[in-house]
């Protein structure tokens, strides 16, 4: 049965929800309470971070966060276009605003459907002020100049930018994981995705700066953090000490007090061999990749622009699990893209058999705007591609719960990050990503290391007993 998790974040970061007065009951001065902000985060683990950057630029600028928009004079969208009904979600959000505008708040879209659609937005929701891509958030002081000075429509939609958008402060809302981004944009060309659209050309940032952000949060008490990049494995560092990703990682895995270093999303073409002996060598380089293959068969890989076979995936794949220490393997697979055949289909579902992941995103193929596929014919119909993802879906939960069950009997560390409203439970993520629910009649176990035996399975977490 699902238990409920909650995590005092409030409480830990911090953050109080807002008042309207002061405690003493006294009125805040007009100005002060004017510059509060709402953020709403929509799609990847790089907007979400995104969004804790841009959170730290509006604190560094005097704004206050609030918990609603309604509280906000300032309401921001982060949004995601990876989708068709991720991209929507932000359109239904901002028709609650159409009865406005009182000229009270400032309405700002930010991120992927920002770029994507572009000064449209002002088109489709007049009551918006502010359109910004990820690529040009490093302006993001000027527009909020432009819109502090009044000005009712600002843009920040270049993408040809050799820049990375660094923070003097950023805002993190994890207080157990800190997400640190490496590389921004996208280079590889795959027909189905809009993020080198969305985000611009892939840029690295200098392993200094890196290193020196993986310094202040052990300083401040993170022990975990998971380096960010839509390819995050492509990481050449641009200074001259040249580093390489598995460098990088052997680098920031060696910075005192950081315990557990992860990182997303890897390319299987930039996956190489140093990687594995990195993860091998160092326990402190988490024992997870996520290695999306997106499909089973070479075919449609090409169609896919993807620039690797099923075998090369496989080979890939192997070097992984030939690692002397085991390394948990998930992925992304898209379904009905277009020209799928029902052969292309089993050749993913047998690839499945073959990859035995301990986790799959999947996704029903969704036609984008400004991607090379938008122009193939898409005859697949949506029931059809509906029936392929329950079929995928199935086979990979029989998957998943015989290799959890496997893990019966087993020791893992967790690093507890969630408390049940119920007495002396908690959850926790070994090393290789799994939640882990266990009791303990200790007292405040978050954000502490702790061994837990697993006593039962089930296909996306595991129960068990701390051990002592
Ligand atoms: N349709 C369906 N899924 C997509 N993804 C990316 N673009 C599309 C699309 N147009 C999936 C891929 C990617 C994940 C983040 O989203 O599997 O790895
Ligand atoms: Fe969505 Fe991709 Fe943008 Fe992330 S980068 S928010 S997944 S479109």
């Amino acid at each position: 049965m699902a238990q409920e998790f909650h995590v005092g974040l409030d409480v830990l970061t911090g953050e109080r929800p807002l008042m309207a007065h002061s405690p003493a009951g006294v009125q805040q001065p007009a100005r002060e309470a004017g510059r509060t902000f709402y953020i709403e985060t929509f799609g990847c683990q790089m907007n979400v971070h995104d969004s804790e950057k841009v959170a730290g630029v509006l604190l560094r600028r005097g704004y206050r966060q609030v918990n609603t928009p309604d509280a906000a004079a300032l309401v921001l969208y982060n949004t995601c276009s990876i989708r068709e009904k991720a991209a929507q979600k932000v359109f239904s959000r901002l028709g609650q605003f159409k009865a406005g505008p009182d000229g009270s708040k400032v309405i700002g879209v930010l991120g992927c459907v920002a770029q994507q659609e572009g000064e449209q937005i002002f088109e489709r929701a007049p009551w918006v002020s502010l359109v910004c891509g990820s690529a040009s958030y490093r302006k993001l002081p000027e527009l909020l100049a432009e819109l502090e000075a009044g000005n009712r429509r600002v843009t920040g939609l270049d993408t040809d930018t050799e820049e990375t958008f660094e923070t003097e402060i950023t805002r993190r809302d994890n207080p157990f994981r800190a997400y640190l981004t490496i590389i921004e944009g996208c280079d590889k060309a795959c027909a189905y995705c809009v993020v080198p659209f969305t985000r611009g050309p892939e840029r690295s940032r200098s392993s200094a700066p890196v290193l020196e952000e993986v310094r202040q949060l052990a300083d401040v008490g993170y022990s975990e953090v998971q380096l960010l990049g839509q390819t995050v494995n492509s990481y050449r560092d641009p200074s001259p000490r040249r580093l390489s990703f598995a460098e990088l990682l052997v680098a920031v895995s060696e910075v005192p007090g950081i315990h557990r270093v992860r990182f997303t999303t890897s390319h299987p073409r930039d996956f190489h061999r140093d990687i594995v002996e990195a993860i091998d060598s160092i326990p402190a380089l988490c024992d997870h990749v996520h290695l999306p293959v997106q499909s089973g068969s070479t075919r449609i890989l090409r169609a896919m622009q993807r620039t690797y076979t099923r075998e090369d995936y496989l080979e890939k794949l192997a070097m992984i699990r030939a690692a002397r220490r085991p390394i948990s393997v998930t992925s992304d697979i898209i379904v009905g893209f277009p020209g799928e055949t029902d052969q292309d289909f089993a050749d993913t579902l047998s690839l499945l058999d073959l990859a035995q992941y301990d986790g799959v995103f999947s996704f029903k193929y969704s036609p984008r705007p400004n991607t090379p596929a938008i122009s193939m014919a898409d005859p697949i119909p949506e029931e059809e591609k509906g029936r392929r993802l329950a079929v995928l879906q199935e086979r990979q939960r029989r998957i998943q719960t015989a290799r959890n069950e496997a893990l019966v009997g087993q020791t893992f560390e967790v690093l507890v990050d969630g408390q049940s409203r119920k007495e002396n439970q908690w959850a926790g993520r070994t090393s290789s990503n799994r939640v882990l629910n266990f009791s303990s009649p200790h007292e405040n176990l978050l954000g502490h290391y702790v061994q837990v035996k697993v006593a039962r399975a089930g296909p996306n977490s595991l129960v068990g007993e701390r051990v002592m």
